[in-house]
């Protein structure tokens, strides 16, 4: 649809932005503070780009005033942090350390003071490696108990200041790649043992969200899923099964599970055939369907584009984590689908195609099969940063990918669909998983490399003006 006219942005619209614990807190190992599986992954040469690790990340454990305080000057309405569950249960269990609730309680009070909506995201890829020693952290049924002690103690603490909650970020991502490429912790390229950790990375996901219920109960509480919609390359029939195919197996085999508690049924009987599927015991379906959330997060960054692929076709290709421009290949599922660089869209320089109407597609099909509200839970532009003699950083393109998303969340709202906010990746610039620090989000440049911390300076880029002018405006000028 075109609108001529389109809806405004609601008037208590979340403007936000986000980040993780382990991408921007540093103090790795301070005030009683577990290592993480991250924190040990790291250390092995090799797994990260140039060896870089989260030891001192941005340092905003020792910083949060100063950022917050960037924070309030942008006027920002909500910030999304994660809780590190080893900063608050050092073992994963068992006896909890005070000081790291103190840090977040510290952290919240900060953010209320300038009425920032605090957002917290209980999980954001750290299980406690203790975890990982005892029982194989998400591969054992008893993190499900595990990881709900850790939620009830962080829901008892905060629930009377923060209301809106994300559960799990992106588990089709720290499933798939810490079990099927290996290139996160723990490492693991194993098919079967992906989809038993995500069955069980299901039920943690829903065992929280029913405890939530009870500690909070005016509160909101949503996973996160790294949504990738897709495209089919062709109308080529064959090409339009393809996108049936992926869309089951990459979005609907994870967000059916959320909001209905079940599995898509095609996926399940073509995985079943190949061995693949989940061991399911008695009340496992009970519990999922009762786990439904009050929205679902969208971590947008871009869509997928997919032609059919032979029995003997390709399978799953390396990632660009260079910022090499044209270097990703195409990847697939032998039979099932594989995926083609779509000719209409440009990509950044991490080969990630820049697709707003993309987020407008995606938010259209949740609303269309789920019927739940939405918060963009992350999107943003991962890109080359340049620190010019002046001290100024002119990210002009980040400012285009932004307004052309916003454009395209305004297009959504004006479609019907019910979004509850909008956060961007990230506010200040941050450690990438695999990237190191040269591919940078933030709206606040953070003057440091992968080889030197240097002062950790904070300067203000462009777009930082520009996106407090659109949270003054409430998104009326873009
Ligand atoms: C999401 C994650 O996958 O994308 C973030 O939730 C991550 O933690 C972000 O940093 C961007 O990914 P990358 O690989 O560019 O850092």
């Amino acid at each position: 649809m075109i609108h001529e006219k389109k809806d405004k942005f609601p008037a208590n619209f979340l403007w936000g932005s986000a980040s993780a614990a382990y991408q921007v807190e540093g103090a790795w190992d301070k005030d009683g503070k577990g290592p993480s599986v991250w924190d040990v992954y790291t250390k092995v040469p090799g797994t990260t780009y140039e060896n870089t690790n989260g030891d001192v990340a941005v340092d905003h454990y020792n910083r949060y005033k100063e950022d917050v305080a960037l924070m309030a000057e942008m006027g920002l309405k909500a910030y999304r942090f994660s809780v590190a569950w080893s900063r608050i249960y050092p073992e994963g269990r068992g006896e909890v350390n005070e000081k790291g609730l103190q840090f977040y309680d510290d952290l919240i009070n900060e953010l209320l003071k300038y009425g920032i909506e605090p957002i917290i995201t209980l999980y954001h890829w750290d299980v406690p490696q203790a975890l990982l020693d005892a029982y194989g952290a998400w591969e054992s049924r008893e993190i499900i108990e595990d990881f709900n002690q850790y939620c009830i103690t962080v829901y008892k603490r905060y629930g009377d200041r923060v209301k809106y909650w994300v559960t799990l970020n992106e588990q089709n991502i720290f499933i798939g790649l810490g079990y099927r490429s290996g290139i996160h912790p723990p490492g693991v390229k194993d098919l079967k043992r992906m989809y038993e950790a995500n069955h069980i990375a299901n039920l943690a996901n829903a065992k929280a969200i029913q405890s939530f219920r009870k500690y909070v109960p005016d509160g909101k509480i949503g996973p996160s899923f790294a949504y990738s919609p897709n495209y089919a390359l062709t109308c080529c029939p064959n090409d339009v099964l393809a996108f049936e195919n992926a869309e089951d197996l990459s979005n609907n085999w994870w967000m059916d599970v959320y909001a209905w508690g079940k599995y898509p049924k095609a996926a399940w009987n073509y995985l079943e055939k190949n061995g693949l599927i989940p061991t399911v015991h008695e009340g496992d379906f009970e519990l999922l369907a009762a786990g439904k959330p009050d929205f679902m997060g969208v971590n947008y960054y871009r869509t997928t584009t997919v032609e059919m692929n032979p029995l003997d076709g390709v399978g799953e290709a390396k990632m660009n984590t260079t910022g090499k421009k044209g270097t990703t290949k195409e990847s697939g599922v032998p039979g099932v689908y594989k995926t083609k660089r779509n000719p209409h869209l440009e990509a950044t320089n991490w080969d990630w195609e820049i697709d707003p109407q993309g987020l407008r597609v995606g938010m259209r099909r949740i609303e269309s099969r789920y019927g739940l509200p939405i918060l963009i839970t992350e999107n943003g532009l991962g890109e080359f940063d340049k620190l010019e003699e002046d001290e100024a950083i002119n990210d002009d393109y980040r400012i285009a990918y932004l307004r052309a998303h916003i454009e395209a969340c305004q297009d959504a709202i004006s479609d019907g669909v019910e979004l509850l906010g909008y956060c961007t990746w990230s506010f200040t610039d941050l450690l990438s998983w695999l990237n190191g620090y040269q591919k940078r989000y933030g709206f606040v440049y953070v003057d440091r490399d992968e080889h030197d911390e240097k002062e950790l300076r904070r300067l203000k880029k462009k777009s930082f003006y520009w996106y407090k002018n659109v949270i003054a405006t409430n998104g009326e000028q873009l």
